[in-house]
């Protein structure tokens, strides 16, 4: 293959260098074609043929329903890896051993602390407060409180912001969903795992001792590798976007976690939920539905289907709807939901309109049904794939920084109102 690619422009040739990456991708490295071409540049809305950065995080192959952290398949991880490794392997490239995984477990227990100033911060917002903005501002919030993690430059001080935000996140996200529930703002319990004192301190009744159930804790510990990292989307590009002004990484969490809010990304695990809700509560009739999906004058969407990327199908969905189906069977609960998800799914499946635009179940389409059968409410889910995604933003902030990539700015073609003179009020 040739290593360069040629633009001709008003009959004056222009050579630009290919890149290949380590999976065989190939993009066209326009660097310098704003300079070679006197100010050309190429727009491409909603960025679908431009790469924005090169990255060692994460691989996804849309077409063959590859997803892969650091070299390791999202199907190997699930099965045989806990959440903390996975975190560890996409913040810092490689597979911890036993002393480095446990040291790095100590260093977040040590921070799952807030100053108590924070419960009042949590305390004014009102009960009907959407988790997700609640999430965001107290994000934003911990750069007030830790303002040593604000500006980081060294790999060591970058180490200290990482575990103290996996230290306080957790926390947060916890009291998060205590307030709306009105139940106290506690901290967690130092002697267990980093999953497992997720759900005590989002669970646990003042007066009633949390008894861990492994079925949550290994569903839980599932969903969260399957969001952990899913390379240049919308919330990521963001983060790294946000970091590439040297903001620091819990401003640029904070930012990333509005992009996630969302309907068309990480929202959609809601939506999903809200729509099998309303297909529930006027008769279960799908069809009706798959109609109104189809209606281009409607703009109802069959949320949780369709990806930007996978145009095959998207190997979270698969691992997370035979989860679904384990959780609901091991907790004994029978949710209509399932069925008539399950039911869409079919149908979408052999219809041409979704077939022809290869619109196929997302990550989405079954986590909201696991989650409701931990007992975590609708409105909660974006805060639980949030808490999933966390160490792919990092991970992608880190390297973005120790890349030392130069601050993101696009450029635009401008289609305004050329020059003209200003008219005083009175005369208009
Ligand atoms: N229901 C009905 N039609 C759809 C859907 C859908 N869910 N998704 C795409 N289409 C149609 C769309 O109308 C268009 O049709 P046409 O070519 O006739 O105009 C065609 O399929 C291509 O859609 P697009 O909007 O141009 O594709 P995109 O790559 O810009 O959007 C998407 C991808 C995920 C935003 C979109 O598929 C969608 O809105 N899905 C529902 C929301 C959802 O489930 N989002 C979660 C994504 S996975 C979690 C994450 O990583 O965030």
């Amino acid at each position: 293959m040739a290593n360069t690619a040629t633009i001709e422009i008003n009959g004056e040739k222009h050579e630009f260098p290919l890149i290949e990456g380590t999976e065989k991708e190939v993009a066209i490295d326009i660097t310098n074609l704003r300079t070679a071409t006197k100010g050309v540049i190429t727009i491409d809305p909603g960025y679908k043929n431009t790469g924005s950065c090169e990255s060692g995080v994460t691989f996804l192959d849309g077409e063959q329903g590859i997803l892969r952290y650091r070299g390791y398949s999202i199907e190997e991880l699930a099965e045989k890896a806990d959440f903390l490794e996975v975190a560890y392997l996409l913040i810092f490239g490689e597979l911890p051993t036993k002393e480095q995984n446990d040291k790095f477990h100590e260093d977040i227990k040590a921070e799952a602390v807030v100053d108590e100033d924070v419960k009042k911060i949590v305390e004014s917002f009102p009960k009907s407060a959407h988790p997700m903005g609640v999430i965001a501002s107290l994000t934003s919030a911990l750069t007030a409180f830790n303002p040593s993690s604000v500006n980081v430059d060294s790999e060591e001080d970058m180490y200290r912001a990482i575990v103290k935000i996996l230290g306080k996140f957790p926390v947060l996200v916890a009291w998060t969903l205590r307030k709306k529930q009105g139940l106290p703002l506690d901290y967690g319990d130092d002697s267990l795992g980093y999953v497992e004192n997720i759900l005590k301190m989002m669970f646990k009744k003042p007066n009633k001792e949390y008894t861990q159930n492994k079925v949550l804790v290994n569903a839980l510990d599932k969903l969260l590798i399957l969001h952990a990292d899913h390379e240049q989307n919308c919330s990521t590009s963001t983060v790294r976007i946000v970091g590439s002004s040297h903001a620091g990484l819990f401003a640029s969490l904070s930012a990333g976690i509005s992009a996630l809010w969302g309907p068309l990304h990480g929202g959609a695990n809601q939506a999903v939920l809200e729509m099998l809700e309303a297909i529930k509560n006027d008769g279960g009739d799908t069809k009706k539905y798959m109609a109104k999906a189809k209606d281009k004058n409607d703009p109802f969407r069959l949320m949780g289907f369709g990806h930007r990327v996978y145009k095959n199908f998207d190997p979270r969905a698969r691992i997370i709807k035979k989860a679904a189906d384990e959780v609901l069977g091991d907790l004994g609960v029978q949710d209509p939901i399932l069925d008539i998800a399950k039911g869409l799914e079919k149908e979408a499946l052999e219809d041409a309109y979704f077939v022809d635009r290869k619109l196929y179940p997302n990550v989405d389409f079954y986590s909201g049904i696991i989650y409701r059968a931990m007992g975590i409410p609708t409105d909660m889910f974006t805060v639980m794939f949030a808490l999933g995604r966390l160490p792919g933003w990092i991970a992608q902030w880190r390297e973005m920084r120790l890349r030392k990539e130069p601050i993101g700015r696009p450029r635009q073609i401008y289609i305004g109102a050329t020059e003209r003179k200003f008219v005083p009020v009175d005369e208009r």
